[in-house]
């Protein structure tokens, strides 16, 4: 049976966007659309009221900043479906819709017997979001287990195929927020997950989580549970508590600021980069520079990561501005390191 989407049923108008978002910042969407397939995305495209107008993709939510009312059309990202859509010798592809849940997409892998994403459990989030911010933690990046992507091209009407090399991915970064930024909806997410599979345990979190609880051989659902164990401890649940994750990206320093930088600092952690340069932990110079638990109005850092903002109640997305411009500001002046916002924003960029 063929499905008419019809978008006098998916459109809305004066939408609140707060549950929306995991800042919890209060928004309203001028018209609203959660979509699941690509006709009702064309039927919703093709609609006279929303001719013309911006457009803002939400999937998630979890890495974006709404610094006011949207007054174009907000497409909710609800494209669902995974499944194993090849296997080689080498490896196994597997696809997910651009709106499965990334957790459970991750979990359900490792269920499969497809391991390979485990290090990155229980980040928040969609699985069309990840490639945008090219997510990672405990020791990898989506990246490495990328293969393809399916985008609809807001601009042109067209289904888009995207390879690795098409999605420019860098630390925290991809052409999504770059030259691409806000023209792509992606619908579906290929991973290339290798047979050959060997545990990621160098981060030193995940090496001591795993001794204390005296595994040696981890399996694919025993990295998982630790990296589920330490994000929990570490990092506020969105459900309890307003936040977008790090709210920073970890800046790279060249060697001789990081030279001068040791010599004031002994203790500052710091990663060597192949080119040379040297990744600092932003957490860390926050930290320092006294912000750790400390807030601007109704946004602070969190008290046990002080990377992550967080919404104490009733913040907006200036208060949010606010307080990122305060903690950058001091962290300029400290360390003559300028820090640089992670997430998304839609609207006022700081
Ligand atoms: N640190 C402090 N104080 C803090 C936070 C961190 O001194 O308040 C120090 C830690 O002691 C450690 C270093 O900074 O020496 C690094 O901290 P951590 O291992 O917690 O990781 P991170 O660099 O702060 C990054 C990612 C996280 C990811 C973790 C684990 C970015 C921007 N953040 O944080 O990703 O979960 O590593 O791999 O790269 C996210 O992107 O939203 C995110 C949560």
């Amino acid at each position: 049976m063929s499905h008419v989407a019809n978008s006098v049923d998916l459109l809305r108008q004066d939408v609140a966007l707060d549950n929306l978002n995991t800042l919890r910042l209060p928004a309203r969407a001028a018209w609203f659309a959660a979509v699941d397939h690509v006709d009702a995305l064309r039927a919703v495209l093709d609609d006279p009221r929303i001719a013309g107008l911006p457009k803002l993709v939400i999937g998630g939510g979890s890495n974006l900043v709404l610094t006011g009312d949207f007054p174009g059309l907000v497409l909710h990202v609800a494209f669902h479906g995974r499944s194993r859509v090849q296997e080689d010798a080498e490896a196994f592809y597997i696809r997910a819709g651009g709106g499965e849940n990334w957790h459970d997409f991750v979990r359900w892998t490792l269920e499969m017997g497809w391991p390979g994403l485990e290090n990155l459990s229980l980040i928040p989030g969609t699985v069309g979001a990840a490639p945008v911010q090219n997510i990672g933690a405990y020791g990898l990046e989506m990246a490495e287990h990328f293969y393809s992507l399916r985008a609809y091209d807001l601009e042109t009407g067209k289904t888009v195929g995207f390879d690795k090399r098409d999605c420019a991915f860098g630390y925290r970064d991809s052409f999504f927020k770059q030259a691409g930024k806000g023209r792509y909806l992606i619908a579906a997410v290929t991973f290339r997950l290798p047979k050959a599979w060997k545990a990621i345990t160098g981060y030193a979190d995940v090496a001591k989580e795993l001794d204390a609880q005296g595994i040696v051989k981890p399996t694919p659902l025993q990295v998982s549970d630790a990296v589920v164990a330490i994000r929990r401890r570490k990092l506020p649940d969105p459900a309890e508590i307003g936040n977008a994750g790090s709210f920073f990206k970890n800046p790279v320093v060249d060697a001789e600021a990081y030279a001068r930088l040791a010599e004031q600092h002994p203790g500052l952690p710091h990663y060597p980069q192949a080119d040379g340069r040297v990744k600092l932990a932003a957490g860390w110079l926050i930290e320092q520079a006294g912000w750790k638990g400390r807030r601007l109005g109704p946004v602070g850092c969190y008290d046990k990561q002080a990377l992550v903002l967080v919404n104490h109640g009733g913040a907006t997305g200036a208060d949010v501005i606010a307080a990122s411009n305060a903690v950058r500001a001091d962290v300029s002046a400290r360390f003559g390191v300028e820090l640089e916002p992670e997430p998304v924003f839609a609207g006022v960029e700081p």
